[in-house]
């Protein structure tokens, strides 16, 4: 018999596009990414490339991350990490803005730059501009040897392995897991996270790979969702604290590939203009799973479907709560509150990834994008 064999076809590794091999590779991804960094016993992160000391830590005054499109939308997650477990004030940028607005920065500053190529010129331009301003500077990049890995004091590699699907999404929640292990690492130097609290992590942290796995079983409400609102030419995203991070992630997601109109917003921002945009039938992704803001959010829900709008709630599979104020909702397995942007975003992914499959748009490659702006 003759074998049909299509090189595309196995680069694919038998997926229809590489966005979708990519989003099914995210455990593989995430579980190399954290091998040989988290300690056997749990107990601490190891980061063999930093050699880090609490006397260097301390000299810091001030954090930098920056970034450009889901590297920036990461770096916000990897601010509140930082931010929560080491206690060091982290300021975010896009690394198009960063550069030319004279950033505050001497020897007392620490520039985090986040790129999957390692080659976006504005990401690369911030990186010298802060190393020219007397900061130090770490990379977290997916390319070893790239622009930017060669160009900083210090790296840090995902090993998300190539990623070819012009949307972002493997190396995503490797940045996310990086910047989480980093902040862990610097808590470890620090002593601002106790003995007890960082086995409790970590052990969740372990769970994460298999817990992408399991989310990425049921895809069947999610593509049916995609083709219930994916001719809908608008869509909002909304959710608080960590929750809005990722609701930035997913709006961007669904915005390039399948070129319906997104937003993302701060829950707590609707009052002050977008609910003027919620009217009957509007489809609205609300994320609720971190609890000091969950009531809150809850309101928000309320607020909208008072609207009339179609409501997507995104929660932990131990809330029993949320579905009685929404439309649908989608569950992720339940862990640590600062782990779980790890989780909601594949579902986020998937709907982006369905709703650009019912609209036939070019999935892998959408139009006027490239996978890397080496060009400002
Ligand atoms: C995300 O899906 C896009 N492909 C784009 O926003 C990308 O994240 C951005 O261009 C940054 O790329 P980098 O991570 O390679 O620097």
């Amino acid at each position: 018999f003759e074998v049909n064999w299509n090189a595309e076809a196995a680069e694919k590794g038998g997926y229809e596009h590489f966005m979708l091999k990519e989003i099914h590779e995210q455990p593989k991804a995430v579980r190399e990414t954290m091998s040989a960094r988290v300690a056997k016993d749990h107990s601490a992160i190891i980061m063999e490339e930093l050699k880090w000391n609490k006397e260097y830590l301390d000299s810091f005054q001030k954090i930098f991350v920056v970034a450009c499109g889901t590297a920036y939308n990461a770096a916000l997650v990897g601010k509140y990490y930082i931010e929560k477990l080491v206690r060091i004030p982290v300021e975010v940028d896009i690394a198009s803005e960063f550069r030319y607005r004279s950033p505050i920065i001497d020897d007392r500053t620490l520039t985090i730059v986040v790129s999957q190529s390692g080659e976006t010129s504005d990401t690369l331009a911030a990186l010298k501009e802060s190393k020219r301003l007397g900061a130090k500077t770490l990379a977290i990049t997916n390319v070893v040897g790239s622009s930017i890995a060669r160009e900083a004091d210090q790296v840090i590699y995902t090993w998300a392995g190539p990623e070819i699907a012009v949307a972002s999404t493997k190396a995503y929640t490797t940045q996310l897991i990086t910047m989480f292990m980093l902040a862990m690492y610097m808590a470890g130097i620090k002593g601002t996270v106790t003995p007890e609290r960082t086995k409790e992590l970590l052990t969740q942290l372990h769970q994460i790979p298999a817990q992408i796995s399991e989310t990425l079983e049921d895809v069947e409400p999610i593509k049916t969702f995609a083709k219930e609102y994916g001719f809908n030419e608008d869509v909002f995203f909304i959710g608080r604290s960590l929750d809005y991070a990722v609701a930035l992630e997913g709006s961007l997601k669904l915005k390039e590939i399948s070129y319906i109109h997104a937003e993302a917003y701060a829950a707590g921002e609707l009052k002050h203009g977008t609910l003027a945009l919620i009217i009957e039938g509007v489809p609205v992704i609300a994320l609720a799973t971190q609890k000091n803001v969950y009531e809150k959010t809850l309101s928000n829900i309320k607020e909208v479907k008072a609207r009339d709008a179609v409501v997507i709630g995104i929660a932990s599979a131990n809330d029993s709560e949320l579905e009685k104020y929404v439309d649908h909702v989608i569950k992720v397995p339940e862990t640590d509150e600062l782990l779980i942007p790890i989780l909601t975003v594949v579902p986020l992914q998937l709907l982006a990834y369905y709703a650009a499959i019912t609209r036939q748009c070019d999935v892998d490659k959408p139009r006027n994008l490239a996978k890397s702006v080496t060009v400002e």
